[in-house]
């Protein structure tokens, strides 16, 4: 291949929506929510989806992240069409090819800091296997969750942690297998701005460090401004 021809070389999707529609029952009627999404997030981008309150972008995130079905068209996770595999197969690339960072954090109460953060490895490994590598897993979580600033708070509880350090528990626990793909849900929604900014930055420097594809929805638009590229949804297609 020529040098020029290495140039301009298409970009490659990790993470693609081909006609995605999405309907809800309510009450006997199909309430049909997404009318046929195509979008796709490169290797190594950053991504902001944007739009109105009900637009569908977290009907939509749900389904890239392999957490809803489509009603029909097609999601490509590397390639793979995602929602043809086995089920199992589904939820190992869920385990391991994706991050998710929800809006509420959506921790395990009854869990440490340090235990949220290790559970995808406790769900991939299962009970037994875990035991065994437990030091090493319990090392990686200890160490991410350092770097987010929570050295002194390894062993809280989430109802004992403030939004912006559950926020970050949660972050550390989308990065713990190492995915080269994060979704991120209004991440800093409930957060005041100054907290807010704080935890986006820690999210955008692993981004950059770490070359991931991340997509994120923020109503934000100075936010989006520091993506690479913005896409906008509205009434359930990409405008
Ligand atoms: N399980 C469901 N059953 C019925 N309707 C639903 C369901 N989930 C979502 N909807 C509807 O789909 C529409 C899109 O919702 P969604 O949460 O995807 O919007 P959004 O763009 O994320 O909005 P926001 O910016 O407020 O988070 C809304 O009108 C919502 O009421
Ligand atoms: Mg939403």
């Amino acid at each position: 291949m020529s040098e020029q021809a290495q140039a301009v070389a298409p970009p490659v999707a990790l993470l693609s929506a081909v006609g995605i529609k999405k309907s809800f029952a309510v009450g006997d009627r199909q309430l049909e929510i997404l009318h046929g999404v195509d979008m796709q997030l490169y290797a190594g981008e950053l991504l902001a989806l944007m739009g109105p309150s009900g637009a569908g972008k977290s009907t939509l995130l749900h389904i890239l992240g392999l957490l809803d079905r489509p009603t029909s068209g097609q999601v490509f996770l590397e390639g793979q069409r995602a929602f043809e595999l086995p089920a199992e197969r589904r939820a190992w690339l869920r385990n391991q090819r994706l991050g998710f960072v929800f809006q509420f954090y959506h921790l395990i109460a009854e869990l440490t800091a340090l235990e949220n953060v290790v559970l995808p490895a406790m769900i991939h490994q299962g009970r037994g296997a875990y035991r065994r590598d437990r030091r090493a897993h319990e090392h990686k979580a200890e160490e991410l969750l350092v770097r987010f600033g929570l050295k002194d708070r390894l062993t809280h509880r989430p109802t004992t942690l403030s939004g912006g350090e559950r926020q970050r528990v949660a972050m550390a626990r989308a990065l713990f297998h190492d995915p080269p793909i994060v979704i991120a849900d209004e991440p800093v929604g409930n957060l005041d701005s100054a907290t807010g900014e704080k935890v986006l930055e820690l999210l955008f420097e692993e981004q950059a460090r770490r070359k991931l594809s991340l997509l994120l929805v923020t109503h934000d638009e100075r936010l989006a401004a520091r993506c690479q590229r913005q896409i906008y949804m509205d009434a359930g297609q990409i405008s």
